[in-house]
């Protein structure tokens, strides 16, 4: 096992009618700032259950964050933010109002041009405290530091990481995503399926801990996925969904073991490029790469798919085959399709996602940093 440095302070409010608790979570001075998207909150009850539970507090309303959130919107909250002397940000949404909301946290006391966190790395030395109602279990945001950030003027999809922006306390009613329409619970199966697989199927290091726990989210995800899509207001397949996708990656899966995320980087130029949902690029991409660099990732294969799938008969390569192919199959019984040419995508494509890569800096991918922008090529053409 590598050495590791785990932290992780965001304090967690699950379950039925925890809305109702956060005005204890929020110094009781504070200038809140309430940031949303789309308007899905007002459709579905939580942001009566946010306001009422913020009865008599100084209260700002921020609204319009749109999926994979626009710099050029939240720079908007940055200035209405330092306008109004606002001191607290409550995200109420999906992961990108979360990473919206985080973005907004770090610009406010940033010097320069924003952007520069997430295109060349500037560092963040502070942050505004914020606090999370997730409505849409996928992305980790809720209990991680990362947030993906979309220049639109550039079509550019970034990230940055910043310990000041873990949310200082999240919550997860899964009742709250009730009201989620199929495709986006289908996304959020594949997107945390996909943050375990990145920090998982990689190659040995006697990390037996870290591997099964890896596992049980794998196999949870399988169990509960179908059922939480076929029954969408069954509680308790919710709410194991929910959890899952925030231990996906909440940083505890990762402590100590090398982590790839190859497909989460070709995917968010894919988004980038095409405007695709994030998990849709991901369906597309990690079958891929699996198949592409599985010399690489043999053993980690071999036990995914004996502890997973249940895979004992045959030849290591024909179980590594029959893992991959299995793992694509689970992503089309969820709902979200595994080719480009599902999504009207031709692979005429990949010079400009290469392209890209080669500008954000990305040709050394990968847990062994050698996905080159060839060995990207290879991906791609397999995802045709
Ligand atoms: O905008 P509203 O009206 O709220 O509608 C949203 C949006 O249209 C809707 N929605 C959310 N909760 C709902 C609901 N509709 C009905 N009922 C509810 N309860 O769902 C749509 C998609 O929302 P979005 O927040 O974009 O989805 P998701 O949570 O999948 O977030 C995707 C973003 O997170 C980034 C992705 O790249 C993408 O930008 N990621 C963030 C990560 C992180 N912070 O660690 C890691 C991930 O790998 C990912 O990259
Ligand atoms: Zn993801």
């Amino acid at each position: 096992m590598e050495n590791f440095v785990f932290y992780n302070p965001v304090k967690i409010l699950f379950g039925k009618g925890q809305i109702a608790n956060i005005g204890a979570e929020i110094p009781s001075d504070a200038k809140i700032l309430i940031t949303y998207g789309g308007g899905s909150i007002k459709a579905n009850g939580v942001y009566d259950q946010v306001k009422s539970a913020l009865a008599g507090r100084n209260v700002f309303e921020f609204g319009g964050i749109e999926p994979n959130p626009h710099l050029e919107t939240l720079m908007k909250a940055v200035e209405l933010i330092r306008k109004e002397g606002i001191d607290f940000l409550l995200a109420v949404g999906g992961g990108s109002v979360a990473d919206g909301t985080k973005f907004i946290a770090a610009a406010v006391n940033f010097v320069g041009d924003p952007w520069d966190i997430m295109a060349k790395g500037a560092a963040v030395t502070s942050a505004l405290p914020l606090g999370v109602v997730l409505t849409l279990p996928a992305t980790g945001s809720e209990m991680n530091t990362n947030a993906v950030i979309t220049k639109w003027e550039t079509q550019e999809k970034l990230y940055f990481s910043s310990p000041f922006v873990f949310p200082k306390f999240s919550v997860l009613d899964p009742e709250t995503t009730f009201s989620l329409p199929p495709r986006q619970i289908s996304n959020g199966i594949v997107d945390a399926f996909t943050h375990v697989m990145e920090q998982y199927l990689t190659y040995p290091v006697n990390a037996p801990l870290q591997d099964r726990m890896a596992e049980s989210i794998l196999k949870t995800l399988i169990e509960e996925g179908p059922k939480t899509l076929a029954n969408p207001t069954d509680y308790d397949a919710r709410a194991n969904l929910v959890w899952s996708a925030t231990m996906a990656l909440n940083g505890l899966i990762s402590v100590g073991v090398p982590q790839d995320w190859t497909t989460h980087m070709i995917g968010h130029e894919l988004t980038a490029l095409h405007g695709l949902d994030h998990a849709q690029t991901l369906a597309i991409v990690l079958p891929s790469t699996l198949k592409i660099r599985c010399d690489r990732k043999w053993q980690k294969l071999l036990q995914y798919a004996d502890r997973v799938w249940d895979i004992v008969g045959g030849s290591e390569a024909q179980r590594v085959d029959a893992a991959i192919t299995k793992t694509r199959d689970f992503f089309e019984s969820v709902g979200v399709h595994t080719h480009l040419s599902d999504y009207g995508v031709g692979v005429e494509t990949i010079p400009a996602v290469i392209n890209n890569l080669e500008k954000h800096g990305m040709t050394a991918l990968g847990e062994n940093k050698d996905v080159n922008p060839q060995v990207v090529e290879k991906i791609l053409a397999l995802c045709a």
